[in-house]
């Protein structure tokens, strides 16, 4: 069966939304967490505090959380990956395909697939980091296992990538780097940065991709419904995994349904989807979860709104449209919270 991996979502997924949604919804084999990045030559402290949102978690601790890097060189690569060893993780997620302006203009991103020398030497990095990890957990074996145990454990390291930001081209010419590199799998989202999150996916680059790629590979990019999953897994029998990201925010049931599925392989027809009404019960459950922690992490009632309202933004078609636009039109906490009061009940009787 396909792992399903929660996509990384800039201003959706945050520490407090995989949380909640761990807790309420489930099914998820990893969080991915939205990228952190350099900011006046340190790791930007606000990402870093979104990635504390979730430490202590014990129903979070059930399913993993991998922080990921965007960085231009080996030297933004180095600061930031050791920022996230020292802070205990062992998996960490390069990328290689953030379309944003924003960072490809500073040659992050998809804007780094067409540096070649670049991404050879942060390849080299992650060998040296790995490698060293892997030493060091050997010479420490028969220490005091807990006190060493954030330095001793091995580091793994992943990468998110498109085919190109012009180009298939470029995936193409950086795969016999990656294929050398000791990744731990690569997700491969195929569209072009030029192309951000819209128009067509490029199938036909992905199949030469999958034959050609050496480490486990994932496939993320316009899945919706648990039917699209199983055809993933049909045609692509190598597939290690789907990562979902505007499909999950849009349906956060999505990888427990399929879930659901597993023991049966997919074979079997059964009726997995969850009912209109326990849908919409267990949405405000976790909204519930979301806005109690949002309370507790942001101060002032503008930051926690928009927290908040921004996730029901990608709800729209799975909601009640007279609960959607009440949410959307509340301009004040207080406007908000009476618009999710007024629905209770409308939840039940749905
Ligand atoms: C608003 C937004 C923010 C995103 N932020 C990130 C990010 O921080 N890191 C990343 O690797 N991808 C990011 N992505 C890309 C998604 O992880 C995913 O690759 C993309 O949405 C395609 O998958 P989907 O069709 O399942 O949504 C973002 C996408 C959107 C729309």
């Amino acid at each position: 069966m396909l792992k399903i991996l929660f996509a990384p979502l800039q201003g959706y997924t945050t520490g407090i939304y995989r949380k909640a949604h761990a807790e309420i919804f489930g099914g998820v084999d990893a969080y991915y967490a939205p990228f952190l990045r350099i900011e006046n030559g340190k790791p930007r402290e606000k990402d870093l505090r979104d990635l504390n949102a979730c430490e202590g978690n014990a129903q979070f601790k059930k399913t993993r959380e991998i922080p990921q890097i965007i960085a231009n060189s080996v030297n933004e690569f180095k600061i930031l990956a050791d920022a996230l060893i020292a802070k205990g993780y062992t998996e960490i997620d390069f990328n290689m395909g953030c379309p944003f302006p924003m960072q490809v203009n500073r040659h992050r991103g998809a804007g780094l697939l067409n540096d070649g020398q670049a991404v050879q030497e942060i390849m080299g990095e992650i060998a040296k980091l790995s490698s060293a990890a892997n030493e060091t957990a050997q010479a420490n074996a028969n220490e005091t296992a807990q006190a060493n145990a954030k330095r001793t454990a091995p580091i793994k390291f992943s990468v998110k990538m498109r085919l190109g930001q012009e180009s298939p081209d470029e995936a193409f010419a950086l795969l016999p780097i990656l294929n050398e590199a000791p990744l731990a799998q690569i997700t491969l989202h195929p569209r072009l940065g030029k192309q951000q999150y819209k128009g067509a996916i490029d199938f036909k680059s992905f199949e030469k991709f999958y034959e050609e790629c050496r480490h486990p590979l994932v496939y993320n990019g316009d899945i919706t419904t648990v039917p699209q999953i199983c055809e993933m897994e049909r045609r692509y029998p190598k597939l290690a995994g789907v990562m979902i990201g505007r499909g999950m925010l849009a349906r956060p049931s999505l990888a427990a349904e399929y879930q659901k599925l597993r023991d049966t392989n997919c074979a079997v027809s059964l009726n997995h989807t969850i009912a209109p009404q326990d849908f919409l019960g267990k949405l405000l459950q976790m909204h519930q979860v979301l806005f109690d922690n949002a309370s507790k992490t942001y101060q002032g009632d503008s930051q926690i709104l928009s927290h908040v309202q921004s996730f029901w933004e990608y709800l729209e078609p799975n909601v009640p449209k007279k609960l959607f636009k009440r949410i959307k039109k509340a301009g004040k906490l207080s406007e908000y919270q009476n618009a999710i009061i007024e629905i209770m009940p409308q939840s039940s009787s749905k």
